[in-house]
């Protein structure tokens, strides 16, 4: 089957408009056939093996976002202690989660024990399960784009809060816990970026050609 040139323009418009949202979620509903969608996206990731180490905890309950928040609010306070001076009040100031105000979160997590204990492909480096469930974060946040649904991945909580509050047996790792849902609108440039924080590296100097000190 071959893509057209607009279904390969669609592609990558998707990729290049997706962004992180954390500010401009609204209220509405997602209708369950899209987060379906969105979620059989997700599960059509690639996986170690096929292993499909994934599971997708959908969290609409406002008290279990509360918990979530106030575990976000503790880790938040931690990571402020180790940036330095100016750098510490700039992060302060950035908004850095929508846990309350987006519709519904999904926590999307690695079952390290799907499927026995040797997969193939996960003999040599053990993490690839663990690589495997961000391919299917990746997937989610690209057919959320293409939905019109922000989403936002909170990666500023310890996991045994997320555990705790999502009752996940020990071998459950949270890989990514996500906020989604429509939005008012797409930043244009990830927020950091425009922020001042970090720039976009120019990609030229991220190629190498045949080995690391090889730039042509
Ligand atoms: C693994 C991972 C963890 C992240 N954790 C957070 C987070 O805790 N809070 C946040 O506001 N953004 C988080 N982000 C979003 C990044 O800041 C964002 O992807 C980056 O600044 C580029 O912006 P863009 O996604 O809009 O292109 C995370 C992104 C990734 C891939």
């Amino acid at each position: 089957m071959n893509i057209t040139q607009s279904e390969r323009d669609a592609v990558y418009k998707t990729i290049f408009s997706r962004r992180d949202v954390r500010g401009e979620f609204k209220p509405d509903q997602i209708p369950d056939d899209v987060l379906m969608q969105v979620l059989k996206a997700a599960h059509h990731a690639p996986s170690v093996g096929f292993m499909q180490p994934w599971d997708f905890i959908i969290v609409k309950n406002a008290d279990t976002k509360k918990k979530i928040k106030d575990a976000f609010a503790l880790a938040h306070a931690e990571a402020a202690d180790m940036f330095e001076d100016e750098k510490r009040e700039m992060y302060k100031s950035f908004k850095l989660e929508g846990i309350t105000e987006a519709p519904i979160g999904i926590c999307v997590t690695c079952d390290r024990t799907r499927n026995g204990p040797v997969v193939i492909g996960r003999t040599a480096i053990p993490e690839m399960d663990l690589f495997s469930s961000v391919c299917a974060v990746q997937n989610l946040w690209l057919a959320a784009r293409a939905e019109n649904l922000g989403v936002g991945w909170v990666s500023i909580i310890h996991n045994e809060a997320l555990q705790e509050i999502l009752k996940t047996p020990d071998h459950i790792v949270p890989v990514a816990y996500l906020c989604v849902g429509y939005v008012s609108f797409f930043h244009e440039k990830p927020e950091l970026e425009k922020a001042g924080w970090l720039n976009r590296e120019n990609i030229e100097s991220l190629i190498h050609y045949e080995h690391w000190a090889s730039k042509t």
